[in-house]
């Protein structure tokens, strides 16, 4: 029994990859990736969180795709309905509820740090960075930027509004056709700015060194939690994200292939910008766990010193807001989709509700760069952004693989055997029972080791 989504169909199977790896490539993978590595030590973190691709994020994003094709609403809805189906607990809904309120609480914050990204475009094309030492374009970050919350507010209004606009549009048209196009382009840059790192000698090696020479001493149980976290973040797993776009694809498409596609984009992404950045930050002797500004004073000294800085810097953010406005907008999706089947709102008046409300939570977020900042030590590393490490801690560590657990435990253990073979279209093959045998015993044991592993139990 196919269902029909009320929302619409992607016009093909690639305008789903396009974007879904929209949606996975963001602020995640260029931002948040190099920092956390800074502040986790390197290597050994590197190693977990591509082992936490492979044995957690590929087989959960296929399980998510197929849920969402199978159940075709928001994520809630779904997980009501092919609960029921199966015959189980409609209960199966708060783990749709799970995910829309992280998305909620993820967008708070995210469009705050793509507004910085967007502010940095107009900084770059101004030349403020031309020349600039290491000392100046962190007092320029620091100082004259993070310190004023006006200024922070500012710019996360405007890219809240960016989203709500193509939320409200229908997320559809447009998007399709800008990622085509931004995704290859950011790409490339990443390469200009890997050839760059290239040429600065030594710290090109030390770079590397520290992303891939594992120092597992340098790990602690937090670290490996944060790496897990990670691998869902960045593949925009666990909250319904991936599971609203599955339900616009049709019937036809292969859902492992597409799975594998996105995942080796997003994860080319992350290395590369690791592999650009860390030089940088060696070669000028500054800190890989500077935190969340780690690319903000990182990148702006180096295109403050290459040839044709202004305009690759003015580009690389510009391309960096593309980005994160690809991400923001699967973000608030999930939430815009049920409202408007629960309360049949309008697209418009439903984004205008949910975009608002996150809006005003960002403001939090926005005050803990500067008036609302405290430190407090998570796992060994000290945070120094309040509520917003407090915030993404809780939804990118703690949420997001909750929700990535429920949904394998569903997938496995609930669903059954007929209906995820049909919905994943590959047969009984090899593939089908590797899959089933990841997302049924290692996903959620992994999930669960790391977990009981940071609570002390075991
Ligand atoms: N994957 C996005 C990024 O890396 C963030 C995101 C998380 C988007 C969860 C949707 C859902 O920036």
């Amino acid at each position: 029994m196919a269902r029909k989504s009320m929302h619409g169909e992607w016009s093909s199977r690639w305008a789903f990859v396009l974007a879904a790896t929209g949606s996975a490539v963001g602020l995640g993978n260029i931002w948040k990736f190099p920092y956390i590595t800074g502040e986790n030590g390197g290597g050994a973190f590197v190693l977990v969180y591509l082992a936490c691709i492979i044995v957690i994020g590929i087989p959960v994003m296929m399980a998510e795709i197929m849920l969402g094709r199978r159940g075709r609403q928001s994520p809630i809805n779904t997980m009501h309905d092919l609960a029921v189906e199966s015959g189980h607990n409609p209960n199966w809904k708060w783990l749709g509820w799970l995910g829309v309120l992280a998305g909620f609480l993820i967008l708070s914050y995210y469009s705050v740090i793509a507004g910085w990204s967007l502010a940095y475009v107009f900084r770059s094309a101004s030349g403020a960075f031309t020349g600039a030492t290491a000392d100046g374009v962190e007092s320029l970050f620091l100082e004259r930027f993070l310190a004023h919350p006006e200024t922070l507010l500012f710019w996360h209004t405007l890219f809240m509004a960016m989203t709500m606009i193509i939320v409200a549009r229908g997320v559809k048209s447009g998007l399709e056709s800008a990622v085509k196009f931004l995704m290859p382009t950011l790409f490339l840059l990443l390469l200009v700015m890997v050839g760059y790192a290239m040429s600065q000698g030594e710290a090109f090696t030390q770079g590397l060194e520290f992303m891939f020479r594992p120092n597992f001493s340098a790990l602690t149980w937090g670290g490996v939690l944060t790496a897990m976290g990670q691998a869902f973040f960045t593949l925009s797993l666990g909250m319904g994200a991936i599971m609203v776009y599955g339900s616009y694809l049709s019937h036809t498409a292969s859902i492992s292939r597409t799975t594998f596609a996105i995942a080796a984009a997003d994860t080319s992404v992350a290395l590369l910008a690791g592999i650009a950045i860390f030089p940088i930050i060696f070669a000028n002797n500054m800190e890989p766990s500077a935190g969340p500004g780690l690319i903000f004073i990182s990148l702006p000294l180096a295109f403050g010193h290459m040839p044709g800085g202004v305009l690759f810097g003015s580009l690389f953010f510009v391309l960096l807001s593309f980005a994160a406005w690809t991400s923001s907008i699967s973000l608030l999706e999930p939430v815009v989709t049920w409202l408007v089947e629960t309360f049949s709102l309008r697209r418009i008046t439903a984004t205008l509700y949910a975009g608002i409300l996150t809006w005003l939570l960002g403001v939090v977020s926005v005050f803990s760069f500067n008036d609302w900042a405290f430190e407090f030590e998570f796992a060994g590393v000290l945070k120094e952004n309040g509520v917003f490490d407090i915030l993404d801690i809780l939804t990118t560590n703690i949420m997001l693989p909750l929700g990535g657990l429920f949904i394998a435990i569903f997938a496995a253990w609930f669903m059954s055997r007929e209906a995820s073979r049909d919905e994943l279209g590959l047969g009984d093959s090899m593939r089908y029972n590797l899959w089933r045998f990841l997302v049924k015993f290692v996903t959620p044991a992994a999930i669960l080791l790391v977990f009981l592993n940071m609570l002390g139990i075991i």
